[in-house]
């Protein structure tokens, strides 16, 4: 059942991914709402959260959803609940930069059981599955090198306009910043977590940002597999709400911890 969820759900974010490639490079880097002063709505992320909704739909019929676009969809098969950012990065998308994701993750009751992001423009799936590991399309993931901290390049997700946190953001930077590598915004929270599984990020840390559960669902499964420890700010690994996040090294989280609660 599971697996068959997987394959599924691996199908429909490549026909999303299909969709934001195809409106990437044509007319669809339009918004035409706003759900808060930057939190933009295109067209594309509402066909792609249908066409996501209902490939899955096609297959498993009584299944739970939850959506950034379409909220919560009840289903009569209570179990499992898949968790639909159908475009994370629309700003990115809006403005032409090629880093979005869509993000796909299903859980069973509280437990997170399987993660997909993919980047429609590179046709890069990072996807996983609890107790199956990690994989880039088709290659299995180990888990990334712990580098010293002064080698570490971070990424984090930053508040902007009404959404978050900005003050507690920049005293965690204060304190990163002389210590690490390097920091990067890119804008897709999903992307960003899941590339820290990769090892392409050393460390994900976001708590201004106030992220959604669909931002960063997918992600946590991909980076747990790959055998990061992802908890949140307080270093909880299985927190009610994931409204911060850290994720890292085994050898290097608490570190970072610490760094990131140090901020007075
Ligand atoms: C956004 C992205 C971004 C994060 C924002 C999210 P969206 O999601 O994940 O990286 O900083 O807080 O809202 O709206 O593009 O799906
Ligand atoms: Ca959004
Ligand atoms: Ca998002
Ligand atoms: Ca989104």
């Amino acid at each position: 059942r599971e697996k068959a969820l997987l394959e599924t759900a691996k199908l429909a974010a490549f026909e999303a991914g299909a969709l934001l490639r195809e409106g990437y490079r044509k007319d669809g880097r339009v918004a035409f709402e706003r759900k808060g002063a930057s939190d933009f709505v295109t067209h594309y992320d509402k066909a792609a959260e249908s066409t996501i909704i209902k490939r899955i739909h096609s297959t498993f019929p009584n299944i739970a959803f939850l959506g950034e676009e379409t909220g919560i969809t009840a289903g009569s098969d209570s179990d499992y609940t898949v968790v639909v950012d159908p475009l994370d990065g629309t700003n990115n998308f809006l403005h032409g930069v090629p880093h979005f994701s869509v993000s796909i993750a299903v859980t069973k009751g509280d437990e997170l059981l399987i993660g997909i992001v993919y980047h429609p423009l590179l046709n890069e799936m990072l996807w996983a599955g609890v107790g199956t590991g990690a994989f880039l399309n088709d290659k299995r993931l180990v888990r990334p090198i712990a580098r010293p901290l002064t080698e570490m390049l971070v990424s984090t997700c930053l508040p902007y306009n009404d959404k978050g946190d900005c003050a507690t953001a920049l005293k965690q930077l204060t304190i990163l910043m002389p210590q690490v590598a390097g920091i990067r915004s890119p804008g897709s929270a999903a992307l960003e977590i899941a590339y820290t599984g990769l090892g392409r990020f050393d460390a994900f840390w976001s708590q201004g940002a106030r992220l959604d559960f669909w931002d960063v669902a997918a992600g946590i499964v991909i980076a747990r597999e790959t055998g990061c420890m992802v908890t949140d700010l307080t270093g909880n690994p299985t927190p009610a709400k994931w409204n911060s996040l850290v994720v890292a090294h085994p050898q290097r989280h608490r570190a970072l911890l610490n760094c990131l609660n140090a901020t007075g």
